[in-house]
Formats: C-alpha cells, structure tokens, sequence
C-alpha cells in the first residue's frame, strides 16, 4: 500500500546488508526496495528507487556514508538517511547531521532500534512535506483543532525550545526567567520542561528537589496509551509556573524515546500557553524531536568564537531539517560582555542580525542561582530582567501577530539566511 516505508539498505559487507534485509522483511510497514555495496551505488539507487529512507553505513570503501548523504540531499532530497556507525562519537553525529543525515545508530542495535528509527525519521519527512505543501499556518495551531479537558475548544500553546549548539551559554538562565515573566507579567499558563534528561538543571535554578517528581513517572505512558497522569507529575512552583523535571538518574534518561517526548509536549501545550524547553546542547535523537516540535527555537549564543562557530553549524542544520528561517531566532546572551568582538561581527560572521539581546549581569544571575529563586523574581527592576520581559513579550507577542507578519518576516529572514551561503 501507499503508506509502505520504502527503504534502501547501504552496506559494504554482504553478510550486513543480507542481515538488515531480512530483518527488515519481517516488519509489514517496510519495504527494502534494494540494497547497495557502496557510497557510489547508493546514489544511484536512490535516484532511480526513490526509498523513503536510506539506511546508510557510514565507513565504506570508495565513497563514504557521510560522502553519499551528501550528494543523496542534491540528488534524491525526498530521501531521509539514517547513518549507522560502530563509533558513537560527537564529532560522527556532528558531520553525519550536517550531510543531511536525520538518524544516527551505532552498531549494534536491536531491532527495534532499527525499526523506530527508520519509522521516525519517515514520519519527520512526511510530516515536513505536508507542512511545506500546505500554506503556513500560525504558530501551534494543530491540524484538526484541539478541545481541553473540560471540553472548551481553545488553541494549543506555543512551544518554545531554548537551544544553543553549545554549552554553558545561559540557555537554563534564560528558559527559567522567561517561563517566570510570561507567567508573572503577562498572565500565561506556563509550564516549563527540563529537555536536558541526562544533567538537567532546571530543578536546581528553582530549588525543587528532583526525586519528587519528573518525566521519568510517565516513561511506562510514554509510548503506549495516553499521558493521562501527566497532570500528575507536574510541580506547581510558587514563582506561578508549572515544571516537568528530568529524571533523577542519567541513566532513566535512555528510557525517554523521541516519539515520547513529542508525545509530552503535544499533552502539555492542550492545557498551557506557553510550554518552555531547556534543551541539551547535543543533537540527539529527543533533542531533534524537541526541535521538531517547537514553533519558535530560542537559539543562545556568546561572543566566543566557538559558540559563533558552532551556531553557524546549526543554522545549516536547521536548513536542511527544513526548519522555516522565522522558527530560529538568536538570541544574544551577555551581550555587553564583549572580549574584542562586537554583535556587528558576529552578525557578519553568521549572515544574520541577532534577534535579541540579553546584557550580562553576573551579580543578580549567580545571586538567584544560589538562592533557587529566579532572578526575574529577586531583582525585577534589572536589566537584565528588563531583557527577560522583551523576549517573553516578543516570544508571546510572536503568536497575536504571526499569521499576518509570517510571510514577510520569513522571506527576509530567509534572505538573510542565505545570504552568507
Ligand atoms: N546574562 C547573564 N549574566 C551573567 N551570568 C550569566 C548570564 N546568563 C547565564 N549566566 C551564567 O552562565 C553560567 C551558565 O548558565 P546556564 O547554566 O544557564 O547555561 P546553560 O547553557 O544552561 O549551561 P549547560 O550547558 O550547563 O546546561 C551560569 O553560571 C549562569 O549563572
Ligand atoms: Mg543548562
């Protein structure tokens, strides 16, 4: 049927290639359309096949995975590749996702590693053609429409994921305080949520202890049913937002699929305004999902050289994820903090203006910190605090003027995008 998952297999050793063959043949939405020996083979294979995925080994002879995925994304774009290595390292994922890679496996993996993944990434790509088929939309409004609990028809919450390609740039600062200022200020039902399963942070800027109560409760709900208990395992925080933790032990956090998390995050924007996600500053397959997920992407940078570096990775990343330009904004933090570089150089090294700007105040930021209580609450008057608002109001004020500011605001953004290509 029309809905098969055509996938092309790419494998130098037959026995590897014959191996997922087979265990591919057992699942009924799968079709193996073929399978080739090299980098060279796949690309044209795919031209001529059109899979919906290529499951693509990235160490091979002539031309490698990394190589062909490449020149799959100007030959056969329709084609998702899922990259498979024996190395799991950073650096892999890293050059795999910018060749245009959608899903990383290390070897082994189970069959239901496999299989997931190779439905993810399939549903991402059907789910990204149809939104560049239809007409934009405004932010969060779901196909279908929606109705809450009590039956009362209203519009999904804003998903909001504040990532940066680096770490260490004041992405917990900063979702915690915006998540406070639109609750606080401008009357939102805000929830946040730690997307940084492993290290999270989020229950320490506000002193919640994090065994009580977090995201690892609904793991048995995650990919099964519906999240009926998550109401459940959301703590009410005195600073007037609800939070969903991450796990209390890292290694709870391998239970937390991508498909789930998307799960959480469709629940929580039926009951909230605003749904905030600290992210981690690695693309892994839930963070990607977050992402996916998202209306707006907060994207943090410094002036360091090596966050500027790194945000320009993701800025190609984002591209080839078919992220629209208006759903990436930058924001610049501690930007008065300079060491030689100025946000015009940056802008310039990026090819694109810095949407907003957060000053450095290390005294009111480390002060809350210690405390547990955010600094929106502790020192409202700051500028910094002050910056905070400008971005919740513009973060919230996205939503009111989206569906007629979208189109011209996404085609110079778009412009600028390109512009240093
Ligand atoms: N505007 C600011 N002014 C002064 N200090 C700041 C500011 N924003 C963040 N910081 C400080 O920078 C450090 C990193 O901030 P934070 O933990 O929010 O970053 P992160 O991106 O979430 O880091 P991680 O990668 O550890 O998750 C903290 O010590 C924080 O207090
Ligand atoms: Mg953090």
């Amino acid at each position: 049927m029309a809905d098969q998952i055509r996938v092309l297999v790419v494998d130098d050793i037959p026995e590897t290639r014959d191996h997922l063959t087979k265990l591919l043949g057992f699942e009924s939405d799968i079709d193996v359309v073929g399978a080739a020996a090299s980098g060279r083979e796949a690309v044209e294979m795919a031209v001529r096949l059109s899979p919906d995925v290529v499951l693509m080994d990235i160490n091979m002879p002539d031309m490698d995975g990394i190589a062909a995925t490449e020149q799959l994304s100007a030959s056969a774009p329709g084609a998702a590749v899922v990259m498979m290595s024996v190395q799991g390292e950073a650096d892999y994922l890293r050059r795999s996702m910018l060749a245009g890679a959608r899903e990383f496996l290390v070897k082994p993996f189970s069959s239901d590693e496999l299989t997931a993944s190779i439905r993810q990434v399939s549903a991402r790509e059907r789910d990204k053609q149809s939104r560049m088929a239809v007409a934009p939309v405004a932010a969060g409004s779901a196909p279908g429409g929606t109705s809450s609990a009590s039956g009362e028809s209203r519009e999904p919450g804003l998903v909001v994921a504040v990532f940066s390609p680096k770490g260490g740039v004041g992405r917990t600062t900063v979702a915690v305080n915006l998540a406070v200022a639109a609750a606080t200020e401008l009357g939102k039902r805000v929830v946040i949520m730690d997307g940084s399963f492993q290290f999270g942070d989020v229950g320490v800027l506000l002193n919640l202890n994090p065994r009580s109560k977090s995201i690892a409760d609904l793991i048995p709900e995650l990919d099964v049913g519906e999240l009926d208990s998550i109401d459940t395992f959301l703590i009410d925080h005195t600073a007037g937002i609800r939070v969903l933790l991450a796990p209390p032990t890292p290694e709870t956090a391998e239970m937390i699929t991508a498909a789930g998390v998307k799960k959480v995050l469709e629940s929580l924007r039926m009951n909230h305004d605003l749904v905030v996600v600290d992210c981690t500053a690695f693309f892994n397959d839930t963070t990607l999902a977050i992402l996916d997920s998202a209306d707006v992407i907060l994207t943090m940078l410094s002036l360091e050289i090596t966050s500027i570096k790194n945000m320009r990775l993701f800025l190609e990343v984002a591209e080839q994820l078919g992220y629209e330009s208006g759903k990436v904004r930058l924001i610049l933090n501690r930007a008065d903090s300079a060491l030689g570089i100025r946000v015009a150089d940056v802008e310039h090294s990026i090819g694109r203006k810095v949407d907003e700007t957060i000053v450095s105040d290390g005294r009111s930021v480390v002060y809350a910190l210690n405390r547990g209580v955010p600094f929106f609450l502790s020192n409202r008057e700051a500028q910094v605090s002050q910056d905070i608002l400008r971005l919740a109001r513009s973060v919230v004020g996205e939503r009111a003027s989206k569906a007629s500011a979208d189109d011209s605001h996404k085609a110079t953004q778009k412009k600028s995008l390109f512009a240093w290509r």
